[in-house]
């Protein structure tokens, strides 16, 4: 056989985002005219605020359409870490930020910096889908802590996963798929168990701006001067901000390691796009009371969507308490036909016209992840569709 096309070996086995491909499938068939509900999106549906879209014009007719540092400007930088002191308590200084084009970027940056052969990467699941792929594409091993019921942290797994090899702990929290996030003492259970490791931990706190019924964001990093030496925290614009196209992640941490990622965007992207680094300093001027009818919208449509779900008898579905995900199990509905999360959401999309995102790919087959960023309308339809066709089985 030719050689002519074949790939490196980093690439076998690796998938492309399947949460991606199920939302293609999905609007191909909208493109057809089928009468199709979309509950797969990892984005809002609002608007990018205007005062941030003017100010990328405002960047780009000020001629600010060059290349920029790979770090990004120092206005940027300095703006990012003031927002981290602001919003989370967090005291980094601007060589301790780095910017990239979107948190996506960053956690691929920081595995090709620290990660290598043999070393392992400890993942609890449910995990974002990209976590494994990105662990293999730097050549390390991922390590899956199972899933366990509720989502919270699962700490015997995490104790016994723990060995000479490990180099990270990837944490995400308020969490895709689960929606759950770790309680303060979850947290401190996992600072206190890494004191005296060389494990250093990736904090991707993209949905800390979404957390309901009041429970509050403990950034992972400030909770002890130990656990802040070791983390570097992930954050960005694309959740909190509705600015998934924009391309904008902050990554911050120990100089050594940022300047490291700033080789890695130099080698690759260069910089993110230069007139939207305008346009990120003042969306970073957005107050959290700023963003709280967004939340509170938020929350709104996840009670609607949990009122909705809880009509299906034998669905298992623990509230989710941040994030726009419902990860209900729907193993008791599983049969012959239908045996694992695959082939139920493609269940749902063929005949019930839902679509939804199989919950095998993010570390627990028994689930199906259902995103209610969308609008009422669309949710009491498509739900009511999810539910009836469950029942049906
Ligand atoms: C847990 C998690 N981390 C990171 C990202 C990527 O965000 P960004 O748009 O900043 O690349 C997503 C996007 O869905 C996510 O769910």
């Amino acid at each position: 056989m030719s050689k002519l096309f074949s790939l490196a070996t980093r690439m076998q086995g690796v998938e492309s985002s399947p949460t991606l491909r199920l939302n293609a499938l999905a609007q191909e068939m909208i493109r057809e005219g089928k009468d199709v509900i979309n509950l797969t999106a990892g984005e809002t549906d609002f608007e990018t605020p205007a005062n941030i879209r003017a100010a990328a014009v405002k960047a780009m007719e000020a001629g600010k359409t060059r290349y920029t540092a790979p770090h990004g400007t120092p206005e940027l930088r300095k703006a990012v870490a003031a927002w981290f002191e602001r919003d989370f308590g967090l005291k980094y200084s601007f060589q301790q930020v780095t910017t990239t084009c979107g948190v996506k970027q960053g956690i691929f940056h920081l595995m090709l910096a620290i990660v290598g052969a043999g070393d392992e990467v400890i993942i609890p699941a449910p995990y974002w889908v990209s976590y494994p792929e990105m662990v293999r594409l730097a050549g390390g091993t991922p390590i899956i802590l199972p899933s366990q019921s509720g989502f919270g942290l699962q700490r015997e797994a995490l104790k016994k996963a723990i060995t000479k090899r490990t180099r990270l702990l990837l944490l995400n929290f308020p969490n895709n798929p689960s929606g759950a996030s770790y309680s303060k003492d979850d947290l401190e259970f996992v600072a206190e168990l890494l004191k005296g490791t060389d494990i250093l931990v990736a904090s991707d706190e993209i949905y800390s701006s979404l957390c309901y019924d009041g429970t509050a964001f403990h950034s992972f990093a400030s909770l002890s001067e130990d656990a802040y030496q070791r983390t570097i925290t992930f954050n960005g614009l694309s959740k909190s901000h509705a600015m998934t196209g924009w391309r904008v992640g902050f990554a911050a941490g120990e100089i050594k390691i940022i300047e490291a990622m700033g080789i890695l965007q130099a080698q690759s992207a260069t910089n993110i796009t230069s007139f939207v680094q305008d346009a990120a300093i003042e969306a970073l001027k957005q107050t959290k009371a700023e963003f709280e009818p967004r939340r509170l919208d938020m929350q709104s449509r996840r009670d609607l969507a949990v009122s909705i779900l809880r009509g299906a008898e034998k669905l298992k579905l623990d509230t989710p308490t941040g994030a726009f995900y419902c990860f209900p199990d729907v193993s008791a509905y599983f049969n012959q036909r239908l045996p694992g999360s695959e082939a139920m959401s493609e269940y749902l999309l063929l005949e019930a016209g839902v679509a939804t995102v199989p919950g095998k790919p993010f570390g627990d087959d028994r689930c199906i992840r259902i995103s209610f960023a969308k609008d009422k309308q669309s949710l009491e339809k498509g739900l009511g569709r999810f539910v009836a066709a469950l029942q049906k089985l």
